[in-house]
């Protein structure tokens, strides 16, 4: 392979990360000498390494005077993980071949920089397959909430629950595995106060995979009907639990909620309340979320715009009449997973199986 089909290598490495990064960029990497390609990784799951760090890696000595093809302008400062900048130069690589700059104004160049102070070749390609992978990054940092991942397990009917609010295991274990995989990169889980209320849920990440990030548990309830006796409340000195309320909600049960560990924000009943949650979440250095529903809280972030990203378990099984639909006013019923991806507006689908159920993944439009 020479050096271009090795970076278009890079590109395709990169977009095994899409829907597992944001709101980072997908990124990938080949370590390539001589005509051969010595190393590759790419940046896997939010919080996880990067890249350049996977394809040195795999490379070992070998890195040493080869060239580092990259999809986008390795980070030269200090985020999540130590920057890469730095451990291209300790690999000894001579060569950095990159696809495009980083759109961070606040990084732009920077990483380039420190690598031709340091003696090696940069070559910036500036390749439109490189450039189109991060898209969707330049979009998301203009906005100040989290990436917000809507996520849940529904009935070949579209429901999420059993008639009169009862609880039923929906999906496979393998997907539920999957979620608890899932759930160890993120910032937060969000759910309505309904769901507490009706499953008494822990919403912890109970996987084999270790805490890339520090996980709270937030519930939306601006009544503060959440009991300090459920088993959010209960474990909140383990976990951290954050509840949104209204600015009327009544003091004591906030006061209840607080001597058991749990912190309370207040934002403005009404028109924006759930615009200004996701903002205060974003304050509070929550990037990557996912909201687990119920129906009404789906519906609600879903007519917000305030999803970026959807992923929906479909089981065999159907859950009948009465049963509780998925999103609150949206009828998802007896649809195939492409009907469903047109009924959310999800583009750059992937539809795959999970164990006895199917997967359904893919962005929101415009997001
Ligand atoms: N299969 C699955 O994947 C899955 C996942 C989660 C839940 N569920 C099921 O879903 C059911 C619960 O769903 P649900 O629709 O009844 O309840 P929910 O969505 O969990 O909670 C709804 C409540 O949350 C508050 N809320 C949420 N968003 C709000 C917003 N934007 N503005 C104001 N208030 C907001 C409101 O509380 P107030 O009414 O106090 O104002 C609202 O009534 C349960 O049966 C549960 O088993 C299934």
């Amino acid at each position: 392979v020479n050096a271009e089909e090795a970076l278009a290598r890079a590109c395709a490495l990169a977009r095994r990360g899409l829907g597992d990064v944001e709101p980072n960029p997908p990124v990938g990497a080949v370590v390539w000498n001589d005509g051969q390609v010595l190393g590759e990784g790419f940046h896997g799951c939010f919080g996880g390494s990067h890249a350049e760090v996977e394809a040195l890696a795999a490379a070992g000595e070998r890195s040493r005077g080869a060239t580092l093809c990259v999809t986008l302008e390795p980070c030269s400062s200090k985020g999540k993980t130590p920057p890469c900048v730095d451990a291209v130069l300790a690999a000894g690589i001579a060569r950095v071949l990159v696809g495009c700059a980083d759109p961070d104004p606040r990084h732009q160049g920077r990483g380039l920089q420190r690598l031709l102070a340091a003696g090696v070749q940069v070559d910036l390609v500036d390749l439109p397959e490189a450039r189109a992978l991060i898209d969707r990054f330049g979009t998301s940092l203009a906005r100040r909430r989290p990436h917000v991942i809507a996520k849940w397990a529904m009935s070949r009917d579209g429901a999420i629950a059993p008639p009169r609010n009862g609880h039923a295991i929906i999906s496979c274990e393998t997907s539920r595995d999957t979620v608890h995989r899932w759930r160890a990169s993120l910032d937060a889980i969000v759910v309505g106060v309904g769901t507490v209320v009706a499953d008494d849920p822990q919403l912890t990440a109970r996987g084999s995979a270790p805490l890339l990030r520090p996980l709270r548990r937030v519930v939306l309830d601006p009544s503060l009907r959440t009991s300090p006796n459920c088993e959010l409340v209960r474990t909140a000195d383990e976990t951290p639990t954050w509840i949104f309320a209204a600015d009327d909600a009544r003091e004591q049960d906030e006061d209840l909620l607080r001597e058991a560990g749990v912190v309370v924000f207040r934002q403005p009943r009404g028109e924006g309340w759930l615009e200004s949650v996701f903002a205060t979440l974003h304050l509070q250095g929550c990037l990557r979320v996912m909201v687990e529903g119920g129906s009404h809280t789906l519906a609600r972030c879903l007519v917000a715009g305030i999803v970026d990203q959807a992923a929906i378990f479909i089981a065999e099984s159907a859950l009948g009449e009465g049963a509780l639909p998925a999103v609150e006013g949206l009828a998802l019923r007896d649809l195939t997973p492409h009907e469903v991806a047109e009924a959310l507006h999800l583009t750059d689908c992937r539809i795959t199986r999970s164990g006895d159920d199917t997967l359904l993944r893919g962005f929101r439009e415009g997001a």
